[in-house]
């Protein structure tokens, strides 16, 4: 079983032709409320493959709150451990979709009421988990917390750590896959990728968008090349990579086998609307590993 701690968020998605300069007004071509938020994308993904997920996080009692967990449970996702909260707001994120690329603001509002005293009442949860996914949209101290819960429980944990304002130093002594794309490689390392990779070699895997991933296998640097593929909406690409990753790396797959199996998911989910839209089933992941779409 896999356990995803982290966020779920409305996407409020508005398509435009352009992104507006500061100042300016222009006229969008569509807006679309879908599922998201990067742990309820990343627990979909795992289940759609045909995981055994649960989800551990926070709505707000609202109506986007039940369309989430309606939606979560839609996709087989176990959505006991998710909390409704009376008090605040379900999460939210503000999207702008334009030719392919994306700009998004996250307002966490509920995301942000799950607390490590939660995360332990959740511990029956946790212990009968094979592995634990986490990202960084819930706060740092239950991040802390939940990283230091799997180790004394002997549970491996993958952190996404997106977005990456917040990362700690610590969180590595306690994470068994850390999987930042470049951009946050850079911002939590403060040095080039290559020597980031040399220093968690199998630890740390760095996704390089429709390049593939890379990570060091303590004697080389293994690059695992993307997949070709039509764009319609990189919105949650990572997080379908980050649920196949978890889902192939539970189901056995050794670590090179399981980054090209994300990688191939990942490549998957952009050729679709939303970031839940596009997340593919394992027959479909083996179709494109194949070379047979
Ligand atoms: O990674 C994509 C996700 O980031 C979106 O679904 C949005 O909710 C934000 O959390």
């Amino acid at each position: 079983m896999i356990t995803v701690v982290g966020s779920i968020n409305m996407d409020l998605v508005v398509q435009t032709d352009d992104f507006p300069q500061q100042g300016e007004t222009i006229l969008g071509q569509s807006f679309t409320t879908v599922p998201g938020g990067k742990g309820a994308n990343q627990a979909v993904a795992a289940a759609r493959l045909g995981g055994n997920v649960q989800m551990i996080a926070s709505v707000g009692k609202d109506s986007f709150g039940k369309e989430l967990r309606d939606n979560l449970q839609a996709n087989s996702v176990n959505c006991d451990g998710v909390l409704e909260n009376n008090a605040v707001a379900s999460g939210i994120a503000n999207i702008l979709l334009s030719g392919g690329d994306n700009r998004i603001i996250v307002v966490p509002g509920a995301n942000y009421e799950l607390t490590p005293s939660y995360i332990e009442e959740m511990k029956k949860i946790i212990q009968k988990s094979q592995l634990v996914i986490i990202q960084q949209e819930i706060p740092i101290p239950t991040i802390m917390y939940t990283l230091k819960l799997c180790a004394k429980l002997g549970i491996p944990v993958l952190l996404n750590p997106a977005p990456a304002g917040g990362f700690q130093k610590e969180f590595l002594a306690y994470t068994t896959f850390l999987t930042p794309n470049e951009t946050e490689c850079e911002h939590i390392f403060g040095v080039n990728m290559e020597a980031a990779l040399e220093r968690y070699p199998n630890q740390l895997i760095v996704t390089l968008g429709s390049e593939g991933a890379r990570f060091f296998d303590g004697e080389k640097h293994v690059i695992v090349e993307g997949f070709k593929t039509n764009v319609v909406d990189t919105t949650g690409a990572g997080d379908t990579f980050n649920g196949a990753l978890a889902y192939a790396i539970v189901e056995g797959f050794d670590l090179k086998e399981a980054v090209k199996f994300a990688n191939a998911a990942g490549s998957l989910s952009v050729e679709k609307f939303g970031a839940q839209g596009g997340m593919p089933t394992r027959a479909e992941v083996e179709q494109r590993l194949r070379g047979e779409s």
